[in-house]
């Protein structure tokens, strides 16, 4: 296997040629650093989700709220409702505490080390290394799944994810070095996502084909192994439309605590498959369908309900309920209104 820095000059050679060009990036090699504030949003949306579904939000929530001591005087609800359609409302919930932290206890200033941004709430080691990477280029190990992929299969790393995760960073750490070390992460990024695709990869496009173990074995999209996941368990609930008078719908704040906590939802039995359910309020409900959703660990169906009637609810109408609910929610309620 050719030598770790043959490997980076080819890698960051490509990138030179080949970086995507993206929002919340500065193009390889450039004098100019990265916003920080733009960089720990960018990497917190990508945890998320894929680059071309974060990049609308990204651009959404920099124009609204352009520096981080914005961000953290906005009150919860409204950080909410930009987040919806992002999944995973914990990270939201604490993309504004870690917002508060920086404004209040440094000053509005990201601290600019990997250990002190590692303080900050909900800033674990991918982030920590990211930010330090590619906002002040420091020396950091990022490693993410694409960054897991290069190295699995660069190192035909025959142990299964994700026994293989301690192995895979250390063998990520060998390339970690102080040359261009903000680009780096995003070069091993854009050939993961690129070229070095979990199914299917372009080795013939690869500039790292040469010092490839996996490519040898002649089986390179066998890499990572994975170990066997268990189902996901299936669950049953019921979700209520209920409109007033003036076509509002009625929905209700979820505890902080728990999936989906602190969003606005509609009601909902409990999801716990059984066919006994009780509605909110009595109303003549009738039955329009079912939604399926998958979250991390389950899926769900919600047989829908709709009814017209009054009570103890958040109101709002039809266009800013659908803006403001989370993904599970907006697709009940587009269910209900469709009837
Ligand atoms: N995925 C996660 N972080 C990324 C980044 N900074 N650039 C491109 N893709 C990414």
């Amino acid at each position: 296997m050719p030598d770790v820095s043959s490997l980076r000059a080819a890698l960051l050679d490509w990138y030179d040629a080949h970086a995507r060009s993206l929002p919340w990036r500065a193009p390889p090699g450039s004098a100019t650093s990265t916003d920080p504030y733009r960089v720990w949003l960018s990497e917190v949306m990508l945890q998320q989700t894929t680059v071309p579904h974060a990049a609308p939000y990204f651009e959404r929530f920099t124009t609204r709220w352009p520096t981080v001591s914005d961000l953290a005087a906005v009150e919860d609800g409204d950080l909410m409702a930009a987040w919806a359609g992002l999944g995973y409302y914990a990270r939201a919930r604490n993309l504004l505490a870690c917002a508060r932290a920086v404004a209040r206890d440094h000053g509005g200033v990201f601290p600019d080390q990997e250990a002190a941004l590692l303080t900050l709430p909900g800033v674990g080691a991918y982030t920590a290394a990211a930010v330090a990477a590619i906002a002040f280029d420091r020396p950091a190990n990022v490693v993410d799944g694409n960054v897991e992929r290069v190295m699995s299969r660069l190192f035909a790393v025959e142990t299964p994810l994700p026994a293989a995760r301690p192995e895979l960073k250390r063998l990520a750490a060998l390339f970690v070095s102080d040359e261009r070390p903000g680009d780096w992460p995003q070069a091993l990024m854009d050939l993961g996502s690129g070229v070095c695709r979990p199914k299917s990869p372009s080795c013939d496009l690869c500039p790292l084909a040469f010092g490839c173990e996996a490519l040898k074995t002649g089986e390179p999209g066998r890499y990572p192994l994975k170990a066997k996941k268990a189902e996901r368990p299936h669950r049953l609930g019921h979700a209520f439309v209920l409109r007033d008078a003036r076509g509002r719908i009625g929905l209700v704040r979820r505890p902080d605590k728990g999936l989906l906590g602190g969003m606005v939802g509609l009601p909902t039995s409990d999801w716990s498959a059984s066919p006994e359910f009780q509605p909110p309020v009595a109303a003549d409900w009738t039955q329009a369908g079912a939604v399926d959703h998958v979250f991390t660990h389950f899926s769900l169906t919600l047989a829908v309900h709709v009814a017209a009637g009054e009570g103890d609810f958040l109101w709002m109408d039809g266009q800013e309920a659908l803006a403001a609910l989370p993904t599970v929610f907006r697709k009940a309620l587009e269910r209900g209104l469709a009837i």
